[in-house]
């Protein structure tokens, strides 16, 4: 059976094969963790930004969108905490010379024990059947316990040593658990220091200190920095949300994992401005929007969980991630944020400007709290890719690769196939395209056998294909193919934009 790693590497490989992603400037041998999206990829990454607003933007009366610059002025991100906090433990193995997180050490480590919690449930679910009650096992096991209590014992020895600014103390931490370096297994370990994330550049041609500016490490500052123009301009009340898609830059110690840590990538970020002292509330709302526009995919809703943070960022009084199951397990995938007023504060008294609401009905000023969601693009667009990516073999023994991609982010939504190269079918065909390129992405194709032709669009994951045969010119008929369950049937060529409208809408993701 192939291993989860066979399974990314397999996703990389078709995923370069058919134009969705490359690795960068490859001709030079590539940059590392830099990646380019191919024609294909481009339209994939296009439909999940489209279903993202229109989930946020245009179904929240009270959402409104921004595209704010990358450069911002330097004291914002003094002000945003970034300049002394947005740091990573990194540690070095003196053997290998490979370079690691402190924190992703810690946390593997832990994952390496949930596994095995995991393997004890499975192998009592199995024993119990109907009869297995999985709370009660997990709150009575011995050995389940037992390794639960020592996760927390890591979890707030890893905690409290991070609060206190104890690097020392992350280090003994690491050096008790015999955590080995995962390539050579060595554990001859350096200090643990902190580095920072965010890249820095020059500003036009001032040099030296003053001229430093930084090339954002996230989205939301520039959503912050702008809170007044747009409550005012907007005439917006609170609570409201300002909704933003764009790169953010981040000297990742390691990158790696394909699409899922890379050093320049996308977010789809909101700030939701609320009144202080609702955030348990909104936290809670916002958890929810966001669980359900992730399951209304249909990408399987065992594959995705909630993981509350332990180490809450500088800025955060809650946060938790969704995790999805990506080839390499369960991992962050969005953010959701209880940021407090933490940076609306902190840019009044580094800019001395008032970014305050007035309550017309308290008659009172205030600096809101904020409910952040964020989720990377990149990373989502993995999900997407990996959990649609199936080798099936057929009924006849044939093998095909599909993917699977729920309809409305499929890149190409329709492939229309003139059965033959000749007898007039390829001009009928050409009629269809035109008819149709106007509501949805197409491909045209008459190269080699229409077994072929449908391979092809499987491995891209076109739902429909349409095929245009000498039946087509005697009464107008043509033959849809859907996708997944590859049946046929044979509709009238008038009514395929609505048939084709109606299964690929982004409306059915929100019924
Ligand atoms: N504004 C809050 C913020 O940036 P974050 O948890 O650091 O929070 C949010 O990032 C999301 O951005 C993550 O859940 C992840 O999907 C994505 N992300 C973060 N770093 C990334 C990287 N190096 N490569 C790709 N995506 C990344």
């Amino acid at each position: 059976m192939a291993t989860q790693e066979d399974k990314l590497k397999k996703v990389i490989g078709h995923a370069k094969e058919y134009g969705f992603v490359f690795p960068s400037s490859e001709i030079y041998d590539g940059l590392s963790a830099a990646y380019d999206y191919g024609q294909l990829g481009v339209e994939l990454k296009n439909n999940i930004k489209e279903y993202w607003w229109t989930a946020m933007v245009k179904m929240h009366e009270n959402i409104v969108g921004l595209d704010a610059s990358i450069f911002m002025h330097p004291t914002t991100w003094k002000a945003s905490g970034h300049v002394d906090a947005f740091n990573d433990p990194l540690i070095d193995n003196k053997d290998s010379k490979k370079r690691y997180r402190a924190d992703v050490l810690i946390e593997e480590h832990i994952q390496k024990i949930e596994a095995k919690i995991q393997k004890d449930v499975d192998k009592a679910k199995e024993r119990f059947g109907d009869a297995f009650d999985e709370v009660q096992f997990r709150a009575t096991n011995p050995n389940v316990v037992r390794r639960q209590e020592e996760i927390n014992g890591i979890n707030n020895r890893f905690k409290t040593s991070m609060e206190a600014e104890n690097l020392a103390g992350v280090k003994t931490l690491i050096e008790d658990l015999q955590i080995a370096d995962p390539e050579t297994g060595s554990r001859n370990w350096t200090d643990v220091r902190q580095f920072n994330l965010m890249f820095k550049t020059e500003l036009g041609a001032v040099s030296g200190d003053s001229g430093i500016i930084y090339l954002r490490p996230e989205t939301a500052q520039g959503i912050f920095v702008n809170f007044l123009n747009v409550q005012k301009s907007g005439r917006m009340k609170i609570p409201f949300g300002i909704a933003q898609i764009g790169k953010a830059f981040r000297n990742e110690i390691i990158a790696r994992q394909f699409i899922f840590r890379m050093r320049e990538f996308e977010q789809m970020e909101m700030q939701f401005f609320i009144k202080p002292g609702t955030q348990q509330e909104w936290y809670e709302y916002w958890k929810n929007e966001r669980i359900r526009w992730h399951k209304a995919l249909g990408m399987g809703e065992e594959n995705y969980k909630f993981h509350d943070h332990v180490k809450l960022a500088h800025y955060a009084d809650a946060a938790c991630d969704i995790e999805f199951n990506f080839p390499m397990g369960f991992k962050e995938l969005e953010g959701i944020h209880s940021r407090t007023d933490f940076d609306l504060m902190s840019h009044e008294k580094f800019s001395g400007k008032k970014l305050q609401y007035f309550d017309p009905e308290e008659n009172q000023n205030f600096v809101p709290y904020v409910i952040e969601t964020s989720i990377g693009l990149d990373r989502m667009f993995l999900a997407t890719l990996s959990n649609s990516f199936v080798e099936e073999t057929l009924e006849d023994g044939s093998e095909r690769t599909v993917l699977r991609i729920p309809p409305a982010l499929a890149p190409v939504k329709a492939a229309v196939l003139p059965l033959l190269k000749k007898d007039g079918l390829p001009e009928k065909a050409r009629e269809i395209m035109k008819a149709l390129r106007f509501d949805f992405n197409c491909q045209y194709d008459e190269k080699d056998a229409i077994g072929r032709r449908y391979r092809r669009q499987d491995a891209i994951g076109t739902p429909y294909c349409i095929t245009v045969d000498h039946q087509t010119l005697e009464d107008g008929t043509v033959t849809i193919r859907e996708r997944d369950g590859m049946k046929q049937d044979r509709v009238d060529m008038k009514d395929l934009s609505k048939i084709i409208g109606d299964r690929v809408a982004f409306k059915n993701l929100f019924v």
